[in-house]
């Protein structure tokens, strides 16, 4: 059977059903060239609009997934295991997340992508690193698995259609769909070999998904693909109505990430980076260890340096800042009120930790440092929050981003579990 991009496009802007074979070829299509970027983007708006059924997912993910290789690290002698989170404000828990787990026994292949929409993406962040590269074969990623036990590198190589239509997403808005997020998310994590996977899907005004419920769906929708596919996965519903930590941006993150690893660091980021790691270390069958004590100890710190340096990272080169700054300031004097993370996250975009146009750089030394935590006294005129940027003209549309994202108020806000709920098969 032959197919045409036009067909496949009015079927789903029609609100028809995409059979199985159109799915396969447009994908492979897509991969390959012979579907444009603006036809993919039409298929993409249809697709946010249209949703896919679960037959269609299961489809459109498996036919991403066969767009590259697909790794097998069964001999590698240790347990496999990785996270994904579904995209959030502040959310560096990666960082620290990948050595700890790996200090503690499990080898980490962690495919990564980079800023989606609003969103902060890993890779963007460790190449505020000098001299950090995400870009590693097959082999080398291998090779690190071996000697270090985690490598975080770009999942271009192993599912292409996702690196293409991630790309895509991110400019064209068509990042905030179930289906394209379920089946991005999935078909790196199952390209890239891990025995067993954790989900971190985030709930809240900061989230890629509109809803609660659209949360939960989300994850038992990816926590069945991985099933379907030979791979444990759990997911983890976690708080994201404020961006997690004090610091949104990449080489921002980075900085924080690092408090981490030394034993501190904002009490949310510590707190999840613990608990996901103890749910990774129970799936990998090895969950006797204790990954806060690796934090302690400084065994975790360790491994984030060796990992750094396999990919070509120094950690001597002080971390970038944006060039200009300015300080949002407390109106009056009580407790900080919610700090809505949608506003944060798209404060730090403005900036320029984020990007507009495919394959543009971020600026590295962009974004947003909170001073006051949500709960926290706050005397008039105190700093609140500092923006960071290389180019001052866009401090202005950074700080309107900002502007009614915080309140200053008598009583403290309600107080909001960071894990709301655990999704398991
Ligand atoms: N993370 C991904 O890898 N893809 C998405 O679409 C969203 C978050």
């Amino acid at each position: 059977m032959t197919f045409d991009a036009p067909t496949v496009i009015r079927t789903k802007r029609d609100g028809g059903r995409l059979s199985d074979a159109a799915i396969d070829w447009v994908i492979a299509a897509y991969t390959d060239g012979r579907v444009a970027d603006e036809q993919m983007s039409a298929l993409l708006m249809a697709i946010v609009w249209r949703g896919l059924d679960r037959g269609e997912l299961a489809r459109w993910t498996a036919a991403m997934l066969a767009s590259g290789e697909r790794l097998d690290f069964s001999d590698l002698g240790v347990p496999t295991v990785d996270k994904h989170s579904t995209g959030g404000v502040g959310d560096k828990i990666t960082l620290a997340l990948v050595p700890l787990v790996a200090a503690c026994g499990a080898a980490v292949p962690q495919a990564s992508g980079r800023g989606l929409g609003h969103t902060g993406g890993t890779l963007d962040k460790l190449e505020s690193i000098a001299g950090f590269t995400a870009r590693l074969s097959n082999p080398r990623v291998r090779d690190q698995l071996r000697d270090v036990g985690a490598a975080i590198f770009a999942a271009g190589e192993l599912a292409p259609a996702d690196a293409k239509l991630y790309a895509l997403r991110d400019v064209t808005a068509t990042v905030e769909s179930l289906p394209l997020i379920a089946s991005s998310v999935m078909s790196k994590k199952l390209a890239e070999g891990a025995g067993a996977l954790v989900l971190d899907v985030k709930v809240g005004s900061g989230a890629l998904t509109a809803s609660e419920a659209q949360s939960r769906e989300l994850a038992h929708a990816m926590v069945e693909l991985g099933a379907a596919h030979g791979v444990p996965t759990r997911a983890l519903l976690t708080d994201m109505n404020r961006p997690l930590g004090a610091t949104v941006g990449n080489a921002l993150e980075v900085a924080e990430a690092l408090e981490v690893l030394a034993g501190g660091g904002p009490p949310d980021v510590a707190e999840l980076t613990v608990r996901l790691a103890a749910e990774m270390l129970e799936l990998a069958g090895i969950g006797d260890r204790d990954p806060a004590r690796a934090l302690r100890d400084g065994t975790a710190m360790d491994r984030f340096r060796q990992l750094i340096a396999a990919q070509g990272g120094d950690l001597s080169v002080p971390l970038p800042v944006g060039a200009c700054a300015e300080t949002v300031t407390a109106p009056r004097g009580g407790t900080m009120g919610d700090i809505d993370a949608m506003a944060v996250g798209l404060a730090a975009w403005r900036l320029g930790a984020g990007r507009s146009r495919p394959g543009h750089p971020v600026q590295p030394g962009a974004g947003v440092r909170i001073h006051r935590r949500p709960g926290e006294p706050v005397a008039a005129g105190e700093p609140l929050f500092t923006l960071y940027t290389d180019i001052p003209e866009r401090l202005g549309a950074a700080m309107a981003e900002l502007d009614g994202g915080f309140s200053v108020a008598d009583t403290p806000p309600l107080s909001r579990p960071l894990i709301v709920d655990r999704i398991a098969p």
